[in-house]
């Protein structure tokens, strides 16, 4: 079997004594879903700010490829295939579909001596590319504050996707969406997924994870509290590994019901 594409190996990580991460593993393979599920605190974040070279880890390892690497800035694990969307998803809603897409990296073409932004490419590709993944826009044009905020996560993921993603880490991408967005993002994940890139997942919602989920890592309090594939776990497990087990227990003999 091939190497993960990723893969983080006790990752510790202190702030002065603030121990946020103390012994998180996780690994991602090609073309797989990997849902880091975790309570608010658990250590998300700064987990996949480790593995997006903003943070580096005060004890622990990260192989790319099979290999150890050492990311000191996101350039890093961007140069490693590692992108990350984060829940702003740094765009500007004023500006339209096209010049979010291609922030940065926008395509030239030469009038004489001339550079200019090449608009009727880059409208092409973005709506190309957006089609990919399930969402059809009317105008690339448009701006981006007037899509809904799964259309908007597409753009952000698909942008990632097209400038050459092999690990794609979606922080908390359906936490604020209603229904049928929810639906719209999980069937964008199994078609990045579909494409040979891993994903990492984050999210609190168990039922979100279990859709699109191969495997599942729970963190609390910084630790790694298991992994499981697809099968081996139902929700209710999943729900109380997340709040750490006895909690859970607790609270819902004190309801007197499910939480
Ligand atoms: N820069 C920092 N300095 C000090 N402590 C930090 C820093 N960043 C995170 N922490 C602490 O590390 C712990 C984990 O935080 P983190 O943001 O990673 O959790 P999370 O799982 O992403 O939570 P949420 O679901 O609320 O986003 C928290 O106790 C937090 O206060
Ligand atoms: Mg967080």
């Amino acid at each position: 079997m091939s190497a993960p594409l990723i893969e983080l190996q006790e990752i510790e990580k202190h702030f002065g004594p603030v121990i946020a991460l103390a012994g998180v593993s996780l690994s991602v393979m090609a073309g797989e879903c990997h849902c880091l599920l975790g309570d608010n605190g658990a250590g998300k974040s700064t987990f996949i700010k480790t593995m997006s070279g903003v943070h580096k880890p005060s004890y622990g390892r990260i192989l790319v490829d099979g290999k150890e690497v050492t990311f000191n800035d996101p350039r890093d694990a961007m140069a490693a295939g590692v992108a990350t969307v984060y829940q702003d998803l740094a765009m500007i809603p004023l500006m339209s579909v096209t010049r979010n897409f291609w922030m940065g990296r926008e395509p030239e073409r030469r009038i004489g001596p001339i550079k200019v932004f090449d608009h009727k490419k880059a409208g092409a590709i973005t709506v190309e590319e957006m089609a990919k993944m399930g969402i059809h826009l009317r105008s690339a044009d448009q701006a981006v504050g007037t899509l809904s905020g799964g259309e908007r996560q597409t753009v952000a993921i698909s942008r990632a996707v097209y400038f050459g993603a092999r690990v794609l880490i979606l922080d908390e991408p359906t936490s604020a969406l209603g229904v049928r967005q929810t639906a719209n993002v999980l069937s964008t994940i199994d078609a990045v997924r579909k494409k040979g890139i891993g994903v990492v997942f984050i999210t609190h919602n168990v039922r979100h994870a279990l859709a699109v989920g191969d495997r599942f890592t729970v963190i609390n309090h910084g630790k790694t509290l298991g992994t499981a594939k697809r099968g081996e776990i139902n929700a209710e497990q999943l729900q109380d590994l997340m709040a750490g087990g006895r909690e859970l227990v607790e609270l819902e003999s004190s309801l007197g019901g499910t939480v």
